[in-house]
């Protein structure tokens, strides 16, 4: 069984994954921006917060990590007109929705190149394909960011045995899709998805727990999509 750092784990997609996970047997070493429940707390707005995380995990991993699952994320919207928001949302979403998953990428390889290999699992959104609204430029290209890692580091690594992979949720019923649903009309929003309703956490939740674990070695740098088929590529 493996020891999985997974970033987000307090909420949402990632608590599902965290209950997922659990239940396959493999430890769970998870993040939440202020910690509790048994969470190693990091904001990933402040700089080096992946850092002091990636060494906290490692000693309570016991100097191994396998699998990291970087899911932590915001979504929260910027008005154009407004340059000084405009900016620090920016700077904002990059560092959290980006950086800090780019961050913990970079200690799993070099670790995983020591260990014989590992996995990564990099949770993007349907919005990196796709882009997102008008007041989420941002949200998309730090998304479209985290496909490109995702692939570049798939591609760069396989003779290490580092696999990497992506998954690409569209609207998921968490906290951070019900202020939008609600926002956006949620009857006109559902009549974009053929299925008929938004992903639900767990459905996430389980293929993180496959890519963790059983998903082939050949399918390295896959990006799964999840989305009702809002959006198929
Ligand atoms: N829900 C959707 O519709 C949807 C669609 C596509 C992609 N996604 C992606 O799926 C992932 C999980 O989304 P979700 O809907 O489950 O989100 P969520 O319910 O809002 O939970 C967000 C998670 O990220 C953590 N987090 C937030 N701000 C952070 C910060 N500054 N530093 C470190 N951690 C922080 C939260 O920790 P706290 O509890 O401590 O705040 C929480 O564990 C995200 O990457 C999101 O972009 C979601």
């Amino acid at each position: 069984m493996a020891n999985i750092l997974l970033t987000g784990a307090s909420r949402g997609i990632g608590a599902a994954a965290r209950t997922a996970l659990l239940a396959a047997g493999h430890s769970v070493i998870g993040q939440s921006t202020t910690g509790g429940d048994g969470l190693i707390a990091a904001d990933f707005a402040q700089p080096h917060a992946a850092d002091a995380l990636w060494a906290q995990a490692l000693e309570q991993a016991g100097g191994k990590i396998d699998v990291v699952v970087n899911n932590a994320g915001v979504f929260e919207a910027a008005e154009i007109a407004d340059a000084d928001a405009f900016a620090s949302t920016w700077a904002r979403s990059i560092a959290i929705n980006l950086q800090s998953a780019a961050d913990l990428c970079r200690h799993a390889v070099l670790h995983f190149q020591q260990h014989g290999g590992g996995r990564i699992i990099n949770v993007a959104s349907r919005a990196g394909h796709r882009g997102d609204s008008p007041r989420h430029w941002h949200y998309a290209a730090a998304k479209g960011g985290m496909l490109a890692l995702t692939k570049t580091i798939a591609r760069g690594y396989a003779r290490d045995n580092i696999l990497a992979f992506a998954v690409t949720p569209g609207f998921t019923m968490t906290g951070m899709a019900e202020d939008y649903l609600a926002s956006r009309g949620g009857d006109k929003l559902l009549a974009d998805i053929p299925l008929g309703r938004v992903a639900m956490p767990d459905e996430v939740g389980e293929i993180i727990r496959w890519l963790a674990s059983e998903a082939p070695a050949s399918m390295t740098g896959a990006t799964i999509d999840i989305n009702g088929a809002s959006y198929v590529r």
